[in-house]
């Protein structure tokens, strides 16, 4: 064993090593970290900054996120994925500002009872804002937990989590003022040096008694998720364009892409046109033709996205029903829509 602790040493590479101009970071705005720590839950960095701070332009204080319509909130978390979590932001302004009189409650499990607040994303946002003295533990800081204290088997299993915990919970600063630079340096060490693979041990501060860095394990801990097939479905979709107009139908929320707009989903066998003359009281005027098909991939399973064309001519009442909207091209970057939904609909 070093002298030195594991949390003094992980501060003290966080103040000279870390990353320290992250927007997210120098200010104690609970709202700011909460909200950053939602969007990076799923997210790389890199593609979290424009939205954040676009985000932040549009939604300023916790108040003005709760009284916005939840469209508005799809819309500007539209492109980051997982949509799941910009309901819950949502709500959990609500609540927020309902229960906690609009500000953020300091305790962890005040926190972690709201909507998308986690064990871990809840002691982040109190060791950021308070200097709470609380572990965390996201997929990165699993990594570098699991290797430090040799930890095998799959994080994401319970029993493996439950003892990764522990190895979090005895590891913490005792010193309130240190908790900002632990915590950044946890997250800032998963994000870097300890990386999945080939991770710079050279660089790292607590190489020295790290149990896979010392018995050359370093590859083989953590160990990667148990193999399983995930499944695969393909769905048909009606693309009706009417002049530079597109119809799109509003999600049903639960569900996947809950709350988006999206091509109105049509069966494997039916005639697109029509379901566009049925459903959606519109006649076909050219011809009908299917794209070709392209794949998503969501965390449960693979989409096939089958897109037939219909370009149509009348447009009757039926297609301005709730829950139906005509959206005109420069509407596109402003509406909620599924990332490859966007991406189809941008191309043509
Ligand atoms: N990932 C999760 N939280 C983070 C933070 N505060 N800074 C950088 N990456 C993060």
């Amino acid at each position: 064993m070093t002298a030195k602790s594991f949390s003094s040493r992980i501060v003290a590479w966080q103040r000279t090593h870390g990353r320290h101009d992250l927007p997210w970071q120098n200010t104690r705005d609970a709202y700011r970290i909460w909200l950053s720590e939602i969007m990076l839950q799923q997210t790389q960095v890199a593609t979290v900054l424009p939205y954040y701070a676009r985000f932040l332009a549009k939604f300023p204080t916790v108040a003005a996120l709760a009284e916005a319509a939840e469209d508005d909130v799809l819309a500007s978390w539209a492109g980051l994925g997982y949509y799941s979590r910009a309901r819950n932001l949502h709500k959990a302004a609500k609540q927020v500002v309902a229960l906690h009189g609009g500000q953020f409650p300091a305790d962890v499990a005040l926190l972690a009872e709201l909507p998308g607040v986690g064990r871990s994303t809840a002691a982040a946002i109190a060791a950021f804002a308070h200097d709470v003295i609380a572990p965390i533990l996201d997929g990165n800081v699993k990594r570098v937990l699991a290797r430090h204290a040799g930890v095998e088997g799959f994080p994401g299993a319970g029993p493996v989590e439950k003892k990764l915990w522990r190895e979090a919970e005895v590891r913490v600063p005792k010193r309130a003022s240190d908790m900002v630079a632990y915590t950044q340096g946890l997250m800032d060490m998963g994000a870097t040096i300890c990386s999945r693979s080939d991770p710079t041990c050279l660089l790292c501060p607590v190489a020295a008694d790290c149990a896979a860095r010392v018995t050359g394990r370093t590859n083989d801990i953590p160990a990667p998720r148990p193999s399983k097939a995930i499944p695969h479905r393909t769905q048909r979709y009606l693309l009706a364009v009417h002049g530079s107009d597109v119809l799109l139908i509003k999600r049903p929320s639960p569900g996947i892409w809950g709350g988006l707009w999206c091509l109105p989903e049509i069966g494997e066998h039916d005639d697109a046109s029509d379901i566009a003359r049925q459903q959606f009281g519109v006649d076909k005027s050219g011809a009908t033709h299917d794209l070709p098909p392209f794949e998503h991939t969501f965390t449960h399973f693979k989409l096939t996205l089958q897109v037939t064309r219909v370009t149509v001519q009348r447009l009757a009442t039926r297609a301005t029903e709730p829950g139906t909207l005509w959206l005109s091209s420069e509407g596109l970057s402003s509406a909620a829509l599924p990332a490859p939904i966007a991406k189809l609909l941008a191309g043509l």
